[in-house]
């Protein structure tokens, strides 16, 4: 199934999980990260039902402008209801790897990269287009002591929350371990992201939470 077809399915479901108390924490810490002023524009690649969305415009307020992107529909319909109070707040439907904005002050993606096949090509772009900093909040595998212990748990996550045909492609998904398994595809792609972004940007930031399983890795394009 694919990633559009899969979301728009599960949207409010998705909705449910991304905005669940502890995950609202994670958003903050992603828009801080941003080092955001007044008057900025930021641009979300990826932004599904929008739940990232207040935080950025709380930080760019009245004068700067947020915009949205995703390819799907449901999801992008509850980003409009989210942020429908706001005149600056864009969400739009497109492509984040032909990404419709040619300029921003500041780039977020989070729990987006996992799902691009080319995420390092991606973060390059979105690089590009950046006039000041980039930032990933992405879940992998954790590499803490406690974490690790977690590792099969984690898997099954990744691996039933991944876009599947079937209920049961969705269990062998959860089972599956090797190189293969969802979480391992995840860790590999979220490492091409993040390496892009060390490879482009300075005055990196880096903080993990949930047990190291939750990264926010950020940098400013010199
Ligand atoms: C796990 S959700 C994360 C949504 C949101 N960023 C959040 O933190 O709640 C992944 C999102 O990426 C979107 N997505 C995946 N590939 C995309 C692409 N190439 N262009 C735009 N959006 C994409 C999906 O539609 C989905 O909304």
């Amino acid at each position: 199934m694919s990633v559009r077809a899969f979301y728009g399915r599960y949207a409010d479901l998705y909705d449910a999980i991304a905005t669940a108390p502890g995950v609202a924490r994670w958003r903050e810490r992603a828009a801080d990260a941003l080092s955001l002023a007044p008057g900025d524009t930021v641009v979300e690649m990826g932004c599904g039902t929008g739940a990232n969305l207040p935080h950025l415009r709380e930080r760019v307020g009245s004068e700067g402008r947020v915009v949205g992107v995703d390819l799907t529909r449901p999801l992008l319909d509850r980003a409009r209801e989210r942020t429908a109070r706001w005149e600056n707040v864009a969400v739009v439907e497109a492509d984040a790897t032909r990404p419709p904005v040619a300029r921003a002050d500041a780039v977020l993606a989070s729990f987006v990269v996992g799902m691009l096949p080319d995420p390092g090509a991606a973060v390059d772009d979105w690089c590009d287009l950046a006039a000041g900093r980039v930032a990933l909040l992405d879940a992998t595998s954790s590499t803490h002591p406690l974490g690790r212990l977690l590792t099969p748990a984690f898997g099954a996550f990744v691996g039933a929350g991944a876009p599947a045909d079937s209920p049961v492609d969705s269990f062998r998904q959860a089972v599956e371990r090797g190189e293969d398994a969802p979480n391992r595809r995840l860790d590999r792609r979220v490492g091409a992201a993040r390496d892009a972004l060390v490879s482009r940007t300075v005055d990196r930031r880096y903080e993990e939470h949930a047990l190291g399983f939750v990264g926010v890795l950020s940098g400013r394009v010199e």
